[in-house]
């Protein structure tokens, strides 16, 4: 039985103030589902993860980060390390989101690498994945999600990956409003835990999370959860406002 899996990617918003106010209302909005029937997980922007820690402290609501650098410590100028995050009370990182692939241009083989050293950090790495519109148009997007799985999982042994959760996250569905159709979703979940049974095994494919994200709101949570293998959202823009995320939590339960 997989327990649902909500997070709210913050990406660059909020400041030292509306980050724990929006942390506090989650928690006051989660209470009694969060963790017991909901696994549900803030991430903030990197400079307000210990403020935001702080604010859901003893409340089931975890903290995650939006990226991590792979190495442990040294001269790396701008990059955190696993134990970083882990320090200032991380549970959960992403890995390879869209914008970092896509806008900062960050490689399959580095996120791969970045996947591995979070897992060794005791974090709990968010893996995402997804193609652009061009590669959907062309007939690429199985293509593209078995590139991002394989070379983002590249050397993770069983019982590594079962820290794993996977996000889908169609590029040309984030941030557009254009949510990719309930079937859409399914058949790229179904996909992803199918290669994901030949990669490792039936029983591992089973258990793994797999989380859509892609302009998901309150009003089309509940169709996209109702997917068999849809397992969780991973949400953008509407996690920024606290009662729309709550209403989402709801949905996912
Ligand atoms: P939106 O929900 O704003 O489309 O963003 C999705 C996303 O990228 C979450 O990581």
């Amino acid at each position: 039985m997989r327990k649902p899996f909500v997070a709210g990617n913050w990406k660059m918003n909020t400041d030292s103030r509306s980050s724990v106010e929006l942390a506090k209302a989650v928690v006051a909005g989660s209470t009694g589902m969060a963790r017991e029937k909901v696994h549900v997980a803030v991430i903030p922007p990197f400079v307000y993860l210990p403020v935001v820690v702080k604010a859901v402290s003893s409340s089931g609501v975890a903290v995650g980060a939006q990226d991590v650098y792979f190495e442990s410590k040294g001269a790396f100028t701008g990059e955190i390390s696993p134990a970083m995050l882990k320090d200032v009370g991380c549970t959960y990182v992403l890995c390879g989101h869209s914008e970092r692939r896509h806008v900062i241009h960050e490689s399959d083989e580095l996120v791969g690498k970045k996947v591995t050293a979070a897992i060794s950090g005791g974090l709990l790495p968010i893996l995402c994945v997804g193609e652009l519109l061009e590669e959907r148009d062309a007939g690429k997007t199985n293509d593209v999600i078995a590139r991002h799985l394989r070379t983002g999982l590249a050397g993770l042994s069983a019982d590594k990956m079962s820290a794993v959760t996977i996000a889908y996250e169609p590029v040309w569905a984030i941030g557009t409003g254009r949510t990719a159709t309930p079937q859409q979703a399914q058949e790229a979940h179904a996909f992803i835990r199918n290669l994901l049974a030949e990669m490792y095994e039936a029983k591992l494919a089973q258990e793994i999370r797999i989380q859509y994200g892609g302009s998901v709101k309150a009003d089309n949570a509940k169709e996209l959860m109702a997917q068999e293998d849809v397992d969780g959202l991973l949400v953008g823009g509407a996690s920024l406002k606290a009662d729309e995320f709550v209403r989402i939590i709801q949905a996912a339960m």
